[in-house]
C-alpha cells in the first residue's frame, strides 16, 4: 500500500495559508456588483449549468452549503421562479453540456423538480443530468419518475454509524445506518450511476469505524464513492460545526485508511472520489468544479474564465430580480492572473497531472517560474515528482492528500460565502424594515 506522508506542521501551515486566502478571496465586501456578461455568453457552449435548490427538511450541523428550512409554499414559489430564470437564460442563446442540480435537497418537491428538468432539457442541449439527493427520497417519493431524466444521483450517506448519524442530526430524518443502506441499494438498482457521499473526520470516528463504513458502502457496489473530509468553515460557523469534528491531526490516518479499504474494488479518480473498478469506461464521471459553469437559483455560484460569479442569497431579492426579467447573479470577482495560476495548479493537482506544456500555453511560463514557492513546497514534501513522459509532474500519494486538503478549502469557501451571505441578507432586510422570514442556517 502506498504510504502518505505529510508532516503535521506542514498541514497546519497549508491550512493557515488557505484559510487566509479563502477569507480574502471570497470576501463579499470585495465583490463587484454586476452579473454574467450576457454578450460574452451569447452563442457560447459552457460545460455546466448549475441550479441550486436551497430547501432542506433538516439542517445538518456540518453542512457548508446554502440551505433554508423547508416551507412548502416558499419552495413551490421558488421552483416557479427558477423556471422563469431558466427562460431568461434561454433567451441569452448560451448552450450547456451538462446540468448539475445541487442543494439543499433537490428532490424536496419531486413534481417541481421534474417540471424544471424537463424545461431545461427542452431549452438546452443537455447531454447529462447529475442530481444530489438525501437517502429518504428513495423511500418517501417515487424516484422512478426521475428515471430517464437523471443520469447520476449523488446520495448523502455520510456514515452508516448510528452514533455519527445521531450526532450530526441525520438519524431521525433519514433513518438508521441499516435503513439508509437499504435505500441506497434500491437506488443503485434503478439508476445508471449512483454516487454515495461518505465523510471522514467526525469525532470518535476511528480508522476501524471508517473501515466498517467504507466496507458497507463498497459492498453495495455503487458506481462511485466520494469520501469528503469533514470541513469546518473559516468564520463563526467553525465553532458550531467544530463540535462534530475529531482531531484534525487524525485526517491523514483516515485518508490512508480510506484508500486502503476502497482501492481493491474502487479506483481513485480524484483525491476524494473513487469509481468502481469494472474495467469498463465510466459513463458519468464525478463533476469536477474545474470547468466553466453558469449558476442560477438562490445561493448559486459560477465561473467563466477568470470571473467568479455569485447569485443572490436572499429569497426576496431573488424573487424581485427574476420577476424583473433579470438573472439572479448579483456580483462577481475578477480573479487576478496569480490567482488563476494557483487555481490551475490546484486543478492539475486534483487531476494528478501537472503538464508544463498546458500551463505554458495558458501563461507563457513554466509551472516553476510562475509559481516558485508553491512548486518548491510541493517538491520538498514529495507531493509531486517529474512525470515519466518528461512533460511536467505527477502527484504522489502524498500529493493526492495535499489535493484533498486543497479541495477541503473549496468547501470551507462555500461555508464562508453562506455565512457572510446569511448575515448580509439579514442586514439588508433589517435596513428595509422587513421581518426576517427565512434565513440561512
Ligand atoms: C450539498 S450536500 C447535499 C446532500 C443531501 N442534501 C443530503 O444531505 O443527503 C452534498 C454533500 O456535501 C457533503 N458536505 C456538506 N458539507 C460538508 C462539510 N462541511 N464537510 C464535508 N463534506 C460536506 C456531504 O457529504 C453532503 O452529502
Ligand atoms: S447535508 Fe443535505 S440535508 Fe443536510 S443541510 Fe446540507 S444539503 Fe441539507
Amino acid at each position: 500500500m502506498a504510504q502518505v506522508r505529510f508532516p503535521q506542521l506542514s498541514q497546519q501551515a497549508l491550512d493557515y495559508v488557505m484559510g487566509g486566502k479563502i477569507k480574502s478571496l471570497l470576501d463579499l465586501q470585495q465583490l463587484s456588483p454586476g452579473g454574467y456578461d450576457l454578450a460574452e455568453l451569447s452563442g457560447k457552449r459552457v460545460p455546466t449549468l448549475y441550479i441550486h435548490i436551497p430547501f432542506c427538511h433538516t439542517l445538518c450541523r456540518f453542512c457548508s452549503f446554502f440551505r433554508l428550512k423547508y416551507d412548502e409554499a416558499k419552495a413551490r414559489e421558488y421552483f416557479k421562479l427558477l423556471r422563469q430564470e431558466v427562460e431568461i437564460l434561454a433567451q441569452v442563446g448560451v448552450q450547456f453540456d451538462r446540468l448539475y442540480i445541487g442543494g439543499g435537497t433537490t428532490t424536496i418537491i419531486e413534481s417541481e423538480l421534474i417540471e424544471t428538468i424537463e424545461l431545461i432539457k427542452s431549452r438546452f442541449d443537455i447531454q447529462e443530468v447529475s442530481c444530489e439527493s438525501d437517502p429518504i427520497y428513495f423511500e418517501n417519493s417515487n424516484p422512478l419518475a426521475l428515471k430517464g431524466l437523471v443520469d447520476r444521483f449523488s446520495i448523502g450517506i455520510q456514515s452508516f454509524d448510528d452514533e455519527i448519524l445521531k450526532h450530526s442530526g441525520r438519524y431521525e430524518k433519514f433513518g438508521s445506518g441499516d435503513a439508509i443502506a437499504d435505500l441506497s441499494a434500491r437506488a443503485i438498482a434503478e439508476f445508471p450511476t449512483i454516487n454515495l457521499d461518505m465523510m471522514m473526520g467526525f469525532n470518535n470516528q476511528t480508522p476501524d469505524a471508517l473501515t466498517e463504513d467504507l466496507m458497507r458502502a463498497s459492498a453495495l457496489k455503487p458506481g462511485q464513492i466520494t469520501l469528503y473530509p469533514l470541513t469546518l468553515g473559516v468564520g463563526k460557523n467553525r465553532k458550531k460545526a467544530g463540535k462534530l469534528a475529531g482531531n484534525p491531526a487524525d485526517l491523514l490516518g483516515l485518508y490512508q485508511t480510506g484508500r486502503n479499504v476502497l482501492e481493491p474494488g474502487y479506483e481513485r479518480e480524484y483525491a476524494w472520489t473513487y469509481r468502481r473498478a469494472t474495467g469498463l469506461p465510466v459513463e458519468h464521471d464525478y463533476v469536477l468544479d474545474g470547468e466553466d459553469c453558469v449558476g442560477i437559483g438562490c445561493g448559486a455560484f459560477g465561473r467563466i474564465g477568470n470571473k467568479f460569479y455569485l447569485s443572490s442569497f436572499n429569497l426576496d431579492d431573488y424573487a424581485r430580480r427574476v420577476k424583473a426579467g433579470e438573472l439572479s447573479c448579483t456580483s462577481h470577482k475578477d480573479l487576478s492572473t496569480p490567482l488563476m495560476r494557483r487555481y490551475h495548479l490546484l486543478m492539475m493537482m486534483v487531476k494528478g497531472h501537472l503538464p508544463n506544456s498546458v500551463f505554458e500555453k495558458l501563461y507563457g511560463r513554466s509551472l516553476y517560474t510562475a509559481l516558485p514557492a508553491e512548486m518548491a513546497f510541493l517538491r520538498l514534501h514529495g507531493a509531486i515528482v517529474p512525470s515519466a513522459c518528461g512533460d511536467g509532474y505527477r502527484t504522489t500519494p502524498t500529493g493526492e492528500f495535499v489535493a484533498l486538503k486543497m479541495f477541503s478549502g473549496f468547501l470551507a469557501g462555500m461555508d464562508w460565502l453562506r455565512e457572510q451571505a446569511g448575515s448580509a441578507a439579514e442586514e439588508a432586510q433589517i435596513a428595509r424594515g422587513q421581518a426576517i422570514e427565512v434565513q440561512a442556517a
